[in-house]
């Protein structure tokens, strides 16, 4: 696709509101690492949540001319300067592809439907909400406003890309996805995938609500330098040609394999950089080991993933769910932080609310 679709036809002032709802996302091939302006070092592919939401009440009115976007930022209900530097520089930032922001003011209203300082990264589903909302105000064709969405999305936070469709998406040219591009995400096709990938659960396992230690951006910044960059590009190229085929054959065992080495990888390029940082904490480490046990003793096809923080994604097939459940329930419950823990499933993408 070309940039210039993804430019703004000319829009008469108006007035207009709607609402979107964008999930969180969870990456099987991780993104880690940039450049330019939010282009990825690696493609990543990743399953959308279903119930893990952020939901976003976009109104605009015409204003007279001016030189930077003008908009008033709700975070459930209430005003939230604190969130004001980020969507400034993000709008600032789409700006070439929405020019009418410029004679529009904006009210945005958002809303998370986890809990708020969860450790859930809220920044996929809120760009990509508030991407959808944008988008939405220009009426384009549907495929047209969906690649645009995954594209202005992934100027606010890389990942969002990601978010706008499901359940499984992947930002990042490669070779081995038709259509992939740095710009934007793209859905893999249905025939690209076995079944039971589309009803697959994620129970997320809040180890650590506190603020991260160190941003997901100061980490992509550390890639810059890192000593493994090149083997890491090599190597995320390598798990998505082998988790495509693990997906397509629904070969759970090459799966489980492959989501845990991203995971490990990702936390390891994080202790291996020029100054190493970690963000799992004991008890992530305590369940990563239970969960081994676990499918060692019982055969049950359960792994885990990580994002850039300590808590715990667990993976596993809808129909294995009573079981699995049950043990997750009894087992990891007390090395999660006053017990919280999240039971989600893959969904299908941003939606009109
Ligand atoms: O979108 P960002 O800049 O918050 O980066 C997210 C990076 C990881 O969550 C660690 C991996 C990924 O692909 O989502």
């Amino acid at each position: 696709m070309n940039l210039s679709v993804f430019k703004a036809q000319s829009l008469s002032p108006r007035t207009w509101e709607g609402t979107w709802q964008a999930p969180s996302n969870i990456a099987l091939i991780k993104y880690w690492g940039k450049h330019g302006e939010q282009l990825p070092k690696n493609p990543s592919l990743s399953f959308s949540l279903s119930d893990c939401v952020s939901q976003t009440t976009l109104a605009i009115k015409p204003r007279p001319k001016g030189n930077e976007p003008a908009f008033d930022f709700y975070f459930e209900g209430q005003p939230k300067p604190d969130f004001h530097p980020k969507i400034k520089v993000f709008l600032e930032r789409i700006l070439p592809y929405c020019p009418w922001l410029l004679e529009h003011h904006l009210r945005i209203d958002s809303q998370n439907s986890f809990p708020h300082s969860s450790g859930i990264a809220s920044s996929a589903s809120a760009m990509a909400a508030l991407a959808s909302a944008l988008v939405a105000v220009e009426e384009l064709p549907r495929e047209q406003a969906i690649a645009k969405a995954s594209f202005l999305a992934r100027l606010g936070s890389g990942s969002a890309a990601r978010s706008i469709e499901g359940p499984l998406t992947v930002w990042g040219a490669d070779p081995a996805v038709p259509n992939s591009s740095d710009l934007f995400a793209v859905p893999l096709a249905e025939s690209n995938y076995n079944p039971i990938f589309k009803t697959f659960c994620d129970t997320i396992l809040l180890i650590d609500r506190g603020q991260k230690k160190v941003s997901s951006t100061q980490g992509h910044q550390l890639m810059d330098q890192h000593p493994f960059a090149n083997a890491r590009l090599q190597q995320s190229t390598l798990h998505l040609q082998r988790l495509l085929k693990a997906l397509q054959e629904g070969d759970l065992k090459s799966f489980i394999t492959i989501v845990e080495a991203e995971a490990l990888t990702l936390h390891a390029l994080m202790m291996t950089g020029n100054s190493g940082f970690i963000l799992m904490q004991p008890n992530t480490l305590e369940v990563l080991n239970k969960v081994w046990d676990f499918r060692a003793k019982t055969g049950l096809p359960l792994c885990f993933t990580l994002d850039a923080g300590a808590n715990v994604h667990l993976l596993y097939p809808q129909k294995e769910a009573a079981q699995i459940e049950s043990w997750i329930s009894s087992t990891l419950k007390p090395f999660c932080q006053e017990g919280q823990m999240i039971h989600d499933r893959v969904g299908t993408g941003a939606k009109k609310v």
